[in-house]
């Protein structure tokens, strides 16, 4: 008998919602008539210290499927942090000694361009989470934290690459996740129709990483949701 209320409690605000959300569609389908087509951009971030390789080649099917969204009003860049030197220290307050490189700062107006409406990032797995490189990096964000949360409202999804099956990404995803939510980022998944938090990809040995389907097509579902979600926020 609960259990019978509760569903027809539960069904009763479900047809709420889905009136709501059908209102909300016919307001989208008018705003999308009536609105300006300015132009947004997306970026990819890799953080792999390796150039070219797995984590970057999935981070461009991503980009590939969020231009492929809507390509005059999508633009997107892949930015590889390979070979750049970003230290971590700055971000606690600890001066870097004398002569000692830091790169985050050639990446600053990238990720402060306006046109910026969403981020994809990518690590490998080191380890069942992510690399130094893209701890390092995200930890550095916290300027934009500090300067008014200056990232708040962007879109953000996330890519993990490990050379096993089961080999964390979904850990290095979460973790990820976490850091960006204190950006006050808008964090996506892969949407419908798996629904996964995010792109889990297995770069095999002696194969290309875009050999792994089931990796690529949640790559591109994370690319398609980040681009939709950015150019309705775009529209709004
Ligand atoms: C230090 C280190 C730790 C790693 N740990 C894992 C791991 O825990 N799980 C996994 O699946 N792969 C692990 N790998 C393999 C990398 O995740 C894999 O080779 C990945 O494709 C590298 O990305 P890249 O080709 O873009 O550099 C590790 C690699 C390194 C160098």
């Amino acid at each position: 008998m609960t259990d019978d209320l509760s569903r027809r409690r539960f069904l009763g605000v479900a047809g709420t919602a889905a009136a709501a959300g059908a209102v909300a569609a016919t307001a989208s389908a008018q705003d999308q008539k009536a609105a300006p087509a300015s132009p947004i951009k997306i970026l990819a971030i890799c953080t792999s210290p390796r150039q070219d390789m797995s984590t970057a080649k999935s981070l461009q099917v991503a980009l590939d499927a969020a231009r492929e969204v809507d390509p005059e009003r999508v633009e997107v860049e892949l930015v590889e942090l390979a070979g750049l030197r970003i230290p971590g220290e700055p971000a606690a307050g600890v001066e870097l000694g004398p002569g000692e490189r830091d790169d985050f700062p050639s990446l600053v107006p990238k990720l402060s361009d306006p046109k910026v409406a969403g981020l994809i990032l990518g690590t490998p797995v080191y380890f069942s989470n992510m690399s130094y490189l893209c701890k390092a990096f995200l930890d550095r964000l916290i300027l934009f934290r500090k300067n008014d949360l200056a990232l708040a409202g962007k879109v953000a999804g996330v890519i993990a690459v490990g050379a096993g099956r089961n080999g964390g990404q979904l850990l290095a995803v979460e973790s990820v996740q976490g850091a960006l939510y204190c950006q006050d980022m808008i964090v996506v998944g892969a949407g419908r129709p798996t629904t996964r938090c995010g792109a889990a990809v297995w770069s095999q040995k002696d194969k290309d990483v875009t050999d792994d389907e089931a990796g690529m097509q949640a790559v591109r579902d994370v690319g398609r949701c980040v681009a939709e979600l950015a150019l309705r926020l775009a529209r709004a």
